[in-house]
């Protein structure tokens, strides 16, 4: 009795129960679905480290990239943008070079005719430096090589096309997120700011959604393989918006590869100028280098780097498992210095002769073993020795635990005699390996030895031992 004058409660309470559970997860549903929508909980692009090593597959073993800077500040000769933000002549002046950005000789396929020769496997054109100058027919902005030069015309899209019929060549396009011209980007010249962001926050909205659109152009048409931002220090990832550039980029071109100037989402490290002294920690990197101090043309900078010496560099970076991104400056008209189609022409001739001991390597051996430039193959089974010099006797290996099966010259063909001396019976130390490379083999450039080992390389990386028995 007692129980069935509870019944009606009981049902009813069940009732409330079971709305207040619909109510709850109706909730839930909605936080999850509002929280993914907002992307406030998701990374940004959600990959495993495996589908990440595939997208940057091809980037891995590219190692050698081609920068392109090519503006109006070829027609002085000064510093890219630079020139006007640190107040070396007035920014009329600097813009007044427009008129002289004609574009009479340019000639892409001789461009990536090039580019090809040298063994590059990708390369970065500035679709637009930090001066705003746009080298497409921006819809966006209002600076453009269209609307502002005498070429009067896109001299972007028509390197694009010559770069993908050539099936070896990746596309990369240079954009420089700060805009120095825009008359809603607060910085101007070191001088003078336009306003302070925090105070006109929908004046930078304008320029946000500028930089968002001229973006999804550059998307729309190309859909790049690889994405080389410039000037992010200006702002904050907030402030650009680099998770939402980022999944922009990505609409378009999935498996896009981006360097790491886009405040902290990039995939890559791009040290400038100064080669790594030691081994850099990302996995992926790229060494950004000009041919002489300059970034864009300027006919007064003949402070040229030698090809050697740039190749040598080349070689530091392959040893330490990084990529070369070498920049050429074309002059105003759209030719190439004869300086730089002489390096690239080296780099030519030495990538092709050298093809095994370039793209399929890896990271090479440590310096204590090699007095030089190493690397491995993919299996690890071979190790390539890098002589930027005429050997004075024997070169040396030191700590290889491996059996060597057999040493040739890299391009050459010519089998090395070697010898493995201080291997004693009594202790487990490997002993010195010693290659004789004859000057017979030489290469004009770099010449490379390749070490054939009985499987994966293994080194001994101890302090050596005291005698226990002779
Ligand atoms: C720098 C400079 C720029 C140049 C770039 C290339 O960040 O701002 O002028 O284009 O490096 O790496």
């Amino acid at each position: 009795m007692c129980c069935e004058a509870f019944l009606p409660v009981l049902a009813v309470s069940i009732s409330t129960f079971s709305l207040i559970m619909k109510k709850l997860l109706f909730l839930l549903f909605f936080v999850l679905f509002s929280y993914d929508r907002m992307g406030a909980q998701t990374p940004v692009v959600a990959e495993t480290a495996e589908q990440k090593a595939e997208r940057m597959a091809w980037f891995a073993q590219a190692k050698l990239g081609i920068f392109i800077h090519w503006g109006i500040y070829a027609v002085r000769g000064v510093s890219e943008s630079w020139s006007f933000h640190n107040n070396y002549l007035p920014y009329d002046e600097y813009m007044a070079q427009c008129a002289g950005f004609t574009a009479e000789r340019y000639d892409p396929k001789a461009w990536v005719d090039l580019i090809e020769e040298s063994g590059a496997r990708y390369t970065v054109l500035t679709t637009k430096h930090h001066d705003g100058l746009a080298l497409w027919n921006t819809k966006a902005g209002t600076l453009s090589t269209v609307k502002n030069t005498p070429a009067a015309r896109d001299v972007l899209t028509p390197f694009v096309e010559e770069v993908r019929r050539r099936p070896n060549l990746r596309l990369g396009l240079y954009y420089s997120l700060l805009d120095w011209s825009h008359p809603d980007y607060p910085n101007f010249t070191r001088t003078r700011s336009r306003y302070a962001l925090k105070d006109e926050p929908e004046r930078w909205e304008r320029f946000r959604r500028f930089n968002f659109a001229q973006l999804e152009e550059l998307s729309r048409a190309y859909r790049p393989d690889l994405w080389w931002f410039d000037g992010d220090w200006e702002q904050t990832a907030e402030a650009w918006g680099s998770a939402d550039i980022v999944r922009l980029l990505r609409k378009y071109a999935p498996s896009t590869v981006i360097n790491s100037r886009i405040q902290g989402h990039g995939d890559y490290a791009t040290p400038e100028q100064g080669v790594p002294v030691v081994r850099p920690k990302d996995k992926y990197w790229e060494l950004c280098m000009t041919m002489n101090d300059s970034w864009g043309y300027q006919h007064n900078d003949t402070n040229y780097k030698t090809p050697q010496m740039l190749l040598r560099t080349y070689v530091d970076c392959l040893s330490n498992g990084g990529n070369l991104l070498l920049d050429i400056a074309p002059k105003a008209d759209g030719t190439l210095p004869e300086e730089q189609v002489e390096i690239l022409r080296t780099f030519g001739r030495w990538n092709k002769k050298h093809a095994e001991a370039v793209y399929a390597t890896r990271a090479g051996i440590p310096a204590e073993h090699f007095q030089g430039y190493s690397t491995l193959n993919a299996a690890g089974d071979v190790l390539y020795l890098y002589l930027p010099y005429r050997p004075n006797g024997a070169i040396e290996v030191k700590g290889l635990l491996n059996k060597v099966h057999r040493v040739w010259v890299v391009g050459n063909g010519a089998m090395l005699r070697y010898k493995v001396h201080n291997k004693n019976y009594w202790n487990d130390l490997p002993g010195n390996l010693y290659i004789d490379v004859p000057d017979s083999v030489l290469d004009e450039n770099i010449t490379v030895v390749a070490v054939l080992l009985d499987g994966p390389c293994r080194l001994y990386r101890g302090e050596g031992k005291v005698i226990t028995s002779n």
